[in-house]
């Protein structure tokens, strides 16, 4: 018999040549069985190794697919440290109430229409998310990797956005990213009017991805201008798609209009 004390260091070795191990181990493909919830690896059990995986990818050795985050992803809040030591504890039998090692739901009518805005001070958003609720869409929020001061959207002070407008080389860089772009067939994009145009970062945008076979529905929101070229002027960004013709409207409208223009468009 072990005394306690060698089976702790028993443990511990055997943790530690899995952890080796996983090092030198890419984690497998997700089969077509509902994935356990925790089984980063993909290889149908939960072990020590999916908290090496999860910890290799939060120190940015080894990058996970989509499948693995949503698998890896225990409290939902997207991959974090205390995902890797949930499921140590619950290795170590401390951890109940968390659904580790049960198969997960499988997500079956993932959703197919997604709609995006960039808005710096607030007019357009909720239109989008008028947009999004009647929809039933996934949401999301272009945020400017350098966001953009009051100074730097006071126009026509040659402030940053000023210059950025009549730079037609201008490409602000995004902080954050569509991790799952294939998933969607629709994508509704908003913006505010900048200088008669859409902001540089929606340009940006439009080339981080490929939108071939997509579906796009734009619109703008502005203190008075038309919809003008500003949509017209993005479809060389995205060739491959069917661009639906956008719309304007001024801040403040309701969801109800923002609802009948849908339905107005067949949605
Ligand atoms: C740099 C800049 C340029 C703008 N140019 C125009 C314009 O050409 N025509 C117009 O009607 N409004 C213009 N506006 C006003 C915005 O289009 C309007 O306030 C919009 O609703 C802002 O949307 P947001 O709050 O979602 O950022 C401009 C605003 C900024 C910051």
């Amino acid at each position: 018999m072990l005394n306690r004390s060698k089976s702790l260091k028993l443990f511990a070795v055997i943790l530690s040549v899995m952890m080796i191990v996983s090092l030198f181990t890419m984690p497998s493909v997700f089969g077509a069985e509902a994935p356990l919830c925790g089984d980063a690896d993909g290889d149908g059990e939960v072990t020590v190794i999916d908290v090496t995986v999860i910890q290799r990818h939060l120190v940015g050795s080894l990058t996970l697919s989509d499948a693995q985050l949503k698998v890896a992803d225990i409290f939902g809040d997207g991959v974090d440290i205390t995902d890797a030591t949930l499921i140590q504890r619950w290795l170590v039998g401390m951890t109940a109430g968390y659904p580790i090692g049960e198969p997960m739901e499988q997500d079956n009518d993932a959703n197919d229409t997604l709609v995006v805005v960039f808005s710096r001070t607030g007019n357009t958003k909720p239109l989008a998310q008028y947009a999004a609720a009647y929809l039933d869409a996934d949401f999301f929020e272009i945020e400017a990797a350098v966001p953009y001061t009051d100074a730097d959207i006071a126009y026509y002070t040659n402030c940053r956005a000023d210059r950025e407008q009549s730079d037609p080389t201008a490409r602000p860089a995004i902080a954050n990213e569509v991790g799952n772009m294939e998933q969607y067939s629709t994508i509704v994009i908003a913006y505010p009017i900048w200088h008669g145009q859409a902001p540089k970062i929606i340009c940006t945008f439009l080339e981080s991805y490929d939108f071939s076979g997509k579906t796009i529905i734009p619109f703008c929101t502005s203190a008075s201008s038309p919809l003008g070229t500003s949509a017209s002027n993005l479809h060389s960004l995205a060739p491959d798609s069917t661009w639906k013709d956008g719309r304007r409207f001024a801040a403040g409208t309701s969801q109800a209009t923002i609802e009948a223009w849908m339905k107005e468009m067949g949605y």
